[in-house]
Protein backbone atom coordinates (compact mmCIF):
# COMPACT_ATOMS: atom_id res chain seq x y z
CA UNK A 1 0.00 0.00 0.00
CA UNK A 2 0.94 3.36 -0.33
CA UNK A 3 3.48 4.83 2.37
CA UNK A 4 3.16 7.66 3.66
CA UNK A 5 6.50 8.29 5.41
CA UNK A 6 7.81 11.08 7.95
CA UNK A 7 11.83 11.86 7.96
CA UNK A 8 12.96 14.61 10.47
CA UNK A 9 15.52 16.60 8.47
CA UNK A 10 17.95 13.89 8.09
CA UNK A 11 21.27 14.16 7.69
CA UNK A 12 22.34 11.14 5.12
CA UNK A 13 21.71 12.94 1.71
CA UNK A 14 21.25 9.66 -0.24
CA UNK A 15 18.59 7.85 2.04
CA UNK A 16 16.68 11.00 1.34
CA UNK A 17 17.12 11.37 -2.34
CA UNK A 18 16.08 7.23 -2.35
CA UNK A 19 13.35 8.43 -0.48
CA UNK A 20 11.90 10.97 -3.32
CA UNK A 21 12.96 8.85 -5.53
CA UNK A 22 10.58 6.20 -3.96
CA UNK A 23 8.09 8.66 -3.85
CA UNK A 24 7.86 8.52 -7.82
CA UNK A 25 8.10 4.58 -7.85
CA UNK A 26 5.31 3.27 -5.41
CA UNK A 27 3.23 6.63 -4.87
CA UNK A 28 4.27 7.41 -1.82
CA UNK A 29 3.90 10.43 0.32
CA UNK A 30 6.77 11.97 2.09
CA UNK A 31 6.62 14.53 4.58
CA UNK A 32 10.40 16.12 5.38
CA UNK A 33 10.29 17.77 8.94
CA UNK A 34 12.31 20.71 9.09
CA UNK A 35 13.57 20.65 5.72
CA UNK A 36 13.62 24.11 4.93
CA UNK A 37 16.64 23.55 7.45
CA UNK A 38 18.69 21.49 4.91
CA UNK A 39 18.18 23.67 2.01
CA UNK A 40 16.45 26.98 0.98
CA UNK A 41 14.46 26.90 -1.90
CA UNK A 42 17.17 26.90 -4.49
CA UNK A 43 18.98 24.19 -3.41
CA UNK A 44 15.86 22.31 -3.25
CA UNK A 45 15.73 22.77 -6.45
CA UNK A 46 18.95 21.70 -7.05
CA UNK A 47 19.08 18.23 -4.91
CA UNK A 48 15.56 17.26 -6.45
CA UNK A 49 16.96 17.58 -10.60
CA UNK A 50 21.00 16.36 -9.79
CA UNK A 51 20.63 13.75 -6.83
CA UNK A 52 16.65 12.44 -7.51
CA UNK A 53 16.92 12.73 -11.20
CA UNK A 54 13.89 14.76 -11.65
CA UNK A 55 13.14 16.73 -14.61
CA UNK A 56 11.36 20.75 -13.71
CA UNK A 57 8.02 21.16 -14.78
CA UNK A 58 7.72 25.04 -15.38
CA UNK A 59 4.17 25.24 -16.45
CA UNK A 60 1.65 26.78 -14.17
CA UNK A 61 -1.51 28.50 -14.98
CA UNK A 62 -1.75 32.34 -13.69
CA UNK A 63 -4.82 33.89 -12.03
CA UNK A 64 -5.60 34.62 -15.78
CA UNK A 65 -5.79 31.10 -16.69
CA UNK A 66 -2.73 31.72 -18.98
CA UNK A 67 0.44 29.61 -19.18
CA UNK A 68 3.18 30.85 -16.74
CA UNK A 69 6.72 29.35 -16.16
CA UNK A 70 8.42 29.58 -12.98
CA UNK A 71 10.34 27.15 -10.63
CA UNK A 72 8.77 27.91 -7.43
CA UNK A 73 4.71 28.66 -7.39
CA UNK A 74 3.01 30.64 -4.06
CA UNK A 75 0.17 29.75 -2.62
CA UNK A 76 -0.62 32.18 0.05
CA UNK A 77 -3.48 33.89 1.89
CA UNK A 78 -4.71 36.94 -0.16
CA UNK A 79 -7.89 37.66 0.87
CA UNK A 80 -8.25 40.14 -2.01
CA UNK A 81 -7.83 37.12 -4.24
CA UNK A 82 -9.92 34.82 -2.15
CA UNK A 83 -12.39 33.16 -4.95
CA UNK A 84 -9.65 30.85 -6.15
CA UNK A 85 -8.46 27.74 -3.71
CA UNK A 86 -4.53 29.17 -4.04
CA UNK A 87 -5.32 32.23 -2.24
CA UNK A 88 -8.35 31.76 -0.11
CA UNK A 89 -8.55 30.10 3.55
CA UNK A 90 -11.63 27.58 2.45
CA UNK A 91 -11.34 24.04 2.81
CA UNK A 92 -10.12 22.88 -0.61
CA UNK A 93 -11.85 19.32 -2.15
CA UNK A 94 -9.43 16.54 -3.23
CA UNK A 95 -8.03 16.80 -6.61
CA UNK A 96 -5.20 16.73 -8.70
CA UNK A 97 -2.97 19.11 -9.72
CA UNK A 98 -2.12 18.05 -13.11
CA UNK A 99 -4.86 16.71 -14.27
CA UNK A 100 -5.44 18.88 -17.41
CA UNK A 101 -2.07 18.20 -19.05
CA UNK A 102 -2.21 14.69 -20.84
CA UNK A 103 1.79 14.78 -20.39
CA UNK A 104 1.54 15.86 -16.62
CA UNK A 105 4.80 16.12 -13.89
CA UNK A 106 4.08 13.38 -11.68
CA UNK A 107 6.01 14.76 -8.40
CA UNK A 108 4.63 17.71 -6.70
CA UNK A 109 7.01 19.26 -4.18
CA UNK A 110 5.62 21.45 -1.14
CA UNK A 111 7.95 24.07 0.96
CA UNK A 112 5.54 25.56 3.70
CA UNK A 113 6.98 28.38 4.37
CA UNK A 114 4.20 29.69 6.54
CA UNK A 115 1.72 27.71 8.40
CA UNK A 116 -1.67 29.12 9.42
CA UNK A 117 -1.88 29.24 13.54
CA UNK A 118 -4.96 26.55 13.08
CA UNK A 119 -5.96 24.13 10.17
CA UNK A 120 -4.49 24.19 6.49
CA UNK A 121 -3.77 20.61 6.79
CA UNK A 122 -3.43 18.18 3.73
CA UNK A 123 -5.71 16.07 3.03
CA UNK A 124 -4.44 12.48 1.37
CA UNK A 125 -6.11 10.03 -0.37
CA UNK A 126 -4.22 7.55 -1.90
CA UNK A 127 -5.05 6.16 -5.42
CA UNK A 128 -4.81 2.14 -3.89
CA UNK A 129 -7.05 2.91 -1.28
CA UNK A 130 -9.41 4.88 -3.28
CA UNK A 131 -10.04 1.67 -5.67
CA UNK A 132 -10.37 -0.35 -3.12
CA UNK A 133 -13.14 1.44 -1.37
CA UNK A 134 -14.95 2.20 -4.53
CA UNK A 135 -14.78 -2.08 -5.51
CA UNK A 136 -16.87 -2.19 -2.38
CA UNK A 137 -18.92 0.69 -1.96
CA UNK A 138 -19.88 0.97 -5.46
CA UNK A 139 -18.56 -1.06 -8.14
CA UNK A 140 -20.68 0.66 -11.43
CA UNK A 141 -19.10 3.99 -10.30
CA UNK A 142 -15.79 2.64 -10.42
CA UNK A 143 -16.13 1.12 -13.73
CA UNK A 144 -17.59 4.43 -14.99
CA UNK A 145 -14.25 6.10 -13.45
CA UNK A 146 -12.26 4.00 -15.50
CA UNK A 147 -14.06 3.58 -18.76
CA UNK A 148 -15.86 6.92 -19.44
CA UNK A 149 -13.69 9.55 -21.19
CA UNK A 150 -13.85 12.76 -19.89
CA UNK A 151 -11.45 16.18 -21.23
CA UNK A 152 -10.11 18.18 -18.76
CA UNK A 153 -9.04 21.81 -19.49
CA UNK A 154 -8.08 24.99 -17.85
CA UNK A 155 -6.82 27.85 -19.84
CA UNK A 156 -7.77 28.63 -23.81
CA UNK A 157 -7.67 24.82 -24.90
CA UNK A 158 -3.56 25.25 -25.27
CA UNK A 159 -3.52 22.34 -23.32
CA UNK A 160 -6.64 19.66 -22.01
CA UNK A 161 -6.69 15.91 -21.34
CA UNK A 162 -8.81 13.53 -22.89
CA UNK A 163 -8.94 10.49 -20.60
CA UNK A 164 -10.90 8.14 -18.34
CA UNK A 165 -10.46 9.71 -14.72
CA UNK A 166 -8.85 6.09 -13.39
CA UNK A 167 -6.60 4.98 -16.03
CA UNK A 168 -5.57 1.61 -15.08
CA UNK A 169 -2.56 1.09 -17.63
CA UNK A 170 -0.07 1.15 -17.92
CA UNK A 171 -0.02 1.69 -14.19
CA UNK A 172 -3.20 3.03 -12.32
CA UNK A 173 -3.47 6.55 -12.01
CA UNK A 174 -6.20 9.34 -11.46
CA UNK A 175 -7.02 12.44 -12.94
CA UNK A 176 -9.09 14.67 -11.26
CA UNK A 177 -10.43 18.26 -11.23
CA UNK A 178 -14.08 18.01 -10.64
CA UNK A 179 -14.08 21.90 -11.72
CA UNK A 180 -12.46 21.48 -15.00
CA UNK A 181 -13.67 18.45 -15.90
CA UNK A 182 -16.17 19.90 -19.00
CA UNK A 183 -19.50 18.71 -17.63
CA UNK A 184 -21.71 19.36 -20.92
CA UNK A 185 -22.36 16.05 -21.31
CA UNK A 186 -25.09 15.28 -18.74
CA UNK A 187 -24.02 12.06 -18.12
CA UNK A 188 -20.43 12.98 -17.60
CA UNK A 189 -22.14 16.00 -15.02
CA UNK A 190 -23.83 12.83 -13.27
CA UNK A 191 -20.80 10.54 -12.93
CA UNK A 192 -18.44 13.95 -11.94
CA UNK A 193 -21.19 14.74 -9.13
CA UNK A 194 -21.56 11.20 -8.38
CA UNK A 195 -17.18 11.13 -7.40
CA UNK A 196 -17.46 14.14 -6.47
CA UNK A 197 -20.27 13.50 -3.21
CA UNK A 198 -18.33 9.94 -2.64
CA UNK A 199 -15.00 11.91 -2.03
CA UNK A 200 -16.78 14.17 0.32
CA UNK A 201 -18.18 11.60 2.07
CA UNK A 202 -14.99 9.52 2.27
CA UNK A 203 -13.16 12.72 3.24
CA UNK A 204 -14.87 11.71 6.82
CA UNK A 205 -13.61 8.27 6.70
CA UNK A 206 -10.27 6.79 8.33
CA UNK A 207 -9.46 6.38 4.25
CA UNK A 208 -8.54 10.11 3.64
CA UNK A 209 -5.82 10.96 5.81
CA UNK A 210 -4.71 14.64 6.88
CA UNK A 211 -0.96 15.60 7.16
CA UNK A 212 -0.62 18.61 9.27
CA UNK A 213 3.17 20.65 7.72
CA UNK A 214 4.36 23.25 10.16
CA UNK A 215 6.34 26.15 8.80
CA UNK A 216 9.97 24.93 7.33
CA UNK A 217 8.24 21.25 6.87
CA UNK A 218 8.44 19.97 2.78
CA UNK A 219 6.23 17.56 1.43
CA UNK A 220 6.37 15.47 -1.35
CA UNK A 221 4.26 13.04 -3.09
CA UNK A 222 2.96 11.46 -6.81
CA UNK A 223 0.32 13.73 -8.33
CA UNK A 224 -1.49 11.21 -10.21
CA UNK A 225 -1.10 8.13 -7.39
CA UNK A 226 -2.98 10.42 -4.48
CA UNK A 227 -5.55 12.59 -4.48
CA UNK A 228 -4.68 15.42 -2.18
CA UNK A 229 -6.70 18.83 -0.26
CA UNK A 230 -6.66 20.90 2.46
CA UNK A 231 -8.67 21.82 5.16
CA UNK A 232 -9.54 25.28 6.31
CA UNK A 233 -7.41 27.35 8.14
CA UNK A 234 -7.77 30.83 10.99
CA UNK A 235 -6.08 33.73 9.28
CA UNK A 236 -7.13 36.91 9.15
CA UNK A 237 -3.81 38.79 7.97
CA UNK A 238 -2.64 38.92 3.88
CA UNK A 239 0.22 35.91 3.46
CA UNK A 240 -0.49 34.27 6.93
CA UNK A 241 -0.15 31.03 5.23
CA UNK A 242 2.55 30.50 2.43
CA UNK A 243 3.73 27.66 0.60
CA UNK A 244 5.47 27.58 -1.99
CA UNK A 245 5.39 24.67 -4.95
CA UNK A 246 7.18 22.81 -7.58
CA UNK A 247 6.30 20.16 -10.15
CA UNK A 248 8.83 17.38 -11.48
CA UNK A 249 8.93 14.53 -14.29
CA UNK A 250 9.99 11.30 -13.36
FE1 LIG B 1 -3.49 21.06 -5.22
Amino acid sequence: MTKILTLTAPTNMKLLADEIKNVGKDGGVLVIREGSRLFDKGHWAKFLSEECGLNLDTRQYNLSEKIEHAQWWEISYQPDKQTVYAHSNTRHPLHNDNSWFSDPAEINFFVMEKQASAGGEQSIYPLERLILDLGEDDPALLRDLQSVEVTIQKGDGEYFHKTPIIRMRPEPNIFWNYYRTIKSDPGIKRLCDAFFAYLEKRETSSSVEFIQCRSGDCLCFHDQKVLHGRTAFTASQPFERMLFQSMWKL
